[in-house]
């Protein structure tokens, strides 16, 4: 039985005040949930929130580095993050892509080196609005899950969580519907079916974010196939948040 993952994307927001602020709305207001909550923060406050926060929600990180430690200035390894028991980790996000020039390479060797140490990703895939306009959907997702699961075993592919985020929707405003969502997250499915099997594809967590909020995350979690949300703009206020992760959903399978 699989339970709905509520995750937030602060992105680059927040000072300190503002992120124990949140901890310590949340952990007065969320004293069990069903969902799985999870705060996906800036790496110079993860020690701040975990130290603060309460069980119910895993704080992760928003990247990491594939080497566990050398010369790479400004770069944080999977060995520093699981010194502050920080497991969870997004990766491939689209503005990691897009601005910091991450590839579909870069983006497996990160997935290989989190799974090799017990970290859990996220690992975010989606398309563009012009690759949306030539119908090239589809193909696109299918080339960057194949290129982002190069080399990872079938006894390990069920550790990492898809998020399935078309740029178009990120931060617009426009979310994808949720049949249209649904349907290209089933895709995704039905791809990592062929790169696996049924029970890998049906057990893995696929989830959707672009512009979710507290009026359009029902009728997506009530989907057959969207095991959660990956949201940013309306995850930053608590109240939001706290709504969000204490609604109650039933499980896909
Ligand atoms: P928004 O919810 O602000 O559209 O951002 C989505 C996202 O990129 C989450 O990772």
């Amino acid at each position: 039985m699989k339970n709905k993952i509520i995750a937030a994307n602060w992105k680059m927001n927040k000072d300190r005040d503002e992120a124990i602020d949140f901890i310590f709305k949340v952990n007065e207001k969320v004293k069990s949930v069903k969902n799985q909550a999870f705060i996906f923060a800036p790496s110079i406050f993860l020690r701040d929130l975990i130290k603060r926060v309460n069980s119910h929600i895993k704080i992760g990180a928003q990247n990491m580095y594939h080497e566990e430690k050398g010369a790479y200035t400004g770069e944080i390894s999977y060995k520093m993050l699981k010194s502050y028991n920080i497991f969870h980790v997004l990766i491939g996000h689209s503005e990691r892509r897009n601005i910091f020039n991450e590839t579909d390479a870069d983006v497996n060797k990160k997935i290989l080196a989190a799974i090799s140490q017990e970290i859990k990703p996220i690992v975010c895939v989606g398309e563009s609005l012009e690759e949306r306009k030539k119908n090239l959907t589809n193909k696109f997702i299918s080339e960057q899950i194949e290129k982002a699961l190069l080399d990872v075993s079938v006894d390990k592919v069920e550790e990492i969580i898809f998020a399935y985020e078309p740029l178009w929707a990120i931060g617009t405003g426009v979310t994808a519907s949720h049949e249209e969502a649904n349907n290209t997250i089933k895709m995704i499915r039905n791809k990592i079916r062929e790169l696996y099997n049924d029970k890998v594809s049906e057990n893995i967590n696929i989830l959707y974010g672009g512009s979710v909020n507290n009026k359009n995350i029902d009728n997506l979690l009530t989907t057959s196939d969207i095991d959660g949300v990956l949201v940013g703009g309306a995850s930053l206020d608590p109240e939001n948040f706290i709504e969000m992760v204490k609604r109650e959903y039933k499980k896909r399978h």
